[in-house]
C-alpha cells in the first residue's frame, strides 16, 4: 500500500500538477529542424533581441557555422558582438550583479530552454506579452504570469492588450484572445513566422546533435536489418547438419 502511494505520489501528482498550470492552449510550433534558411534566420534574430541578456553558453559559434551552413567569416561578421574568437560560446557581456539591479532576477542561459519548456510552449510564451501598466515594465504574459523580461520585440510585434471574460468557476479571470492596439513594424504572420525561426533555432541550440543522431539512426538501424538476414542465414546453414 505504501509503494503504490509513493507511486501515485511520483507518478500522477506531478501529471496534475502541470494539468493546472496548463489552462492556456499553447499554439504548436510547426518547425523543420532541417530547414538551414529558417535556423539562419533565427540564429540573426537570436544575436540581436535576445544575446543581449541570455548566453546559450553551450554553444559554439563555430559549431553552430558548421551545422547551420554558414562560413565562419559570415558567422563572424553578422552574429558575434560579444566576443571576436569563432571558438567561443555565446556569452553575454553584462554580469549577473547587474541583471539583478535592472531586473531583479539573471536572465536564465537559454541553451536547454527548448528542452526544459518545450517548443510549443516557448513559441507561445514569445507571442504573449500583453499591456499591463501595474508591471515595472508595462507589460505581462499570458503564459508566465508577472514575468520579470520586458517585451523586447515590441517594435516588431507592437502593443497588444489581453482580453479576459470572467472564471465560472470563481478564481482567475480566463484569457480569451490578444488584440492588436498598436501595429508593429512587422504584420502578425511576419512576426509568428519570424518566432518559428528563432524556435527552430534555440531547439537546434538544446540539440545540436538532433540532425546528425537521427541520420546514424537510420544508418543503424539499416544495418541491423542487414545483419539480421545475414545471421538468420548464418543459423540455418549451421543447423543444416545438426537436423
Ligand atoms: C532586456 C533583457 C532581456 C532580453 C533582451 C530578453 N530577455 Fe528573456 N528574460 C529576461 C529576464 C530578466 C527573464 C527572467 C524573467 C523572470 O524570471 O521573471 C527572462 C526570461 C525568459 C524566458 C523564461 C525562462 C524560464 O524561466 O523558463 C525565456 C524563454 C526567455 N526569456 C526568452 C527570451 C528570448 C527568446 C529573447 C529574445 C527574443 C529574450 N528572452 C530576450 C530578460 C531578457
Amino acid at each position: 500500500m505504501k509503494k503504490l502511494i509513493v507511486l501515485f505520489l511520483m507518478v500522477v501528482m506531478p501529471a496534475l500538477g502541470l494539468a493546472a498550470g496548463g489552462n492556456v492552449h499553447l499554439e504548436e510550433a510547426d518547425i523543420d529542424p532541417t530547414d538551414q534558411a529558417s535556423l539562419q534566420r533565427g540564429a540573426k534574430f537570436f544575436v540581436n533581441y535576445c544575446l543581449g541578456c541570455h548566453s546559450a553558453k553551450y554553444q559554439r559559434y563555430n559549431r553552430m557555422a558548421q551545422d547551420i551552413g554558414l562560413t565562419e567569416e559570415q558567422v563572424k561578421a553578422n552574429l558575434m558582438f560579444t566576443t571576436d574568437k569563432i571558438g567561443d560560446t555565446m556569452e553575454i557581456a553584462m554580469s549577473p550583479d547587474a541583471a539583478n539591479r535592472y531586473f531583479g532576477t539573471t536572465p536564465p542561459d537559454l541553451s536547454l530552454i527548448a528542452r526544459s519548456r518545450g517548443v510549443d510552449w516557448l513559441y507561445t510564451y514569445l507571442r504573449s506579452f500583453y499591456i499591463d501598466e501595474s508591471r515595472p515594465f508595462g507589460v505581462n504574459n499570458i503564459v508566465f504570469k508577472d514575468v520579470g523580461m520586458p517585451h523586447v520585440m515590441l517594435d516588431l510585434q507592437g502593443w497588444q492588450k489581453a482580453v479576459f471574460r470572467e472564471n465560472e468557476h470563481g478564481g482567475e479571470p480566463v484569457f480569451e484572445r490578444f488584440e492588436l492596439v498598436k501595429p508593429g513594424a512587422m504584420t502578425p504572420e511576419q512576426f509568428d513566422g519570424a518566432l518559428l525561426d528563432l524556435v527552430n533555432f534555440l531547439d537546434y541550440v538544446g540539440e545540436p546533435y538532433k540532425l546528425e543522431r537521427q541520420r546514424l539512426g537510420v544508418k543503424v538501424l539499416l544495418f541491423l536489418a542487414f545483419f539480421f538476414v545475414i545471421a538468420y542465414l548464418l543459423k540455418k546453414e549451421y543447423w543444416k547438419d545438426v537436423h
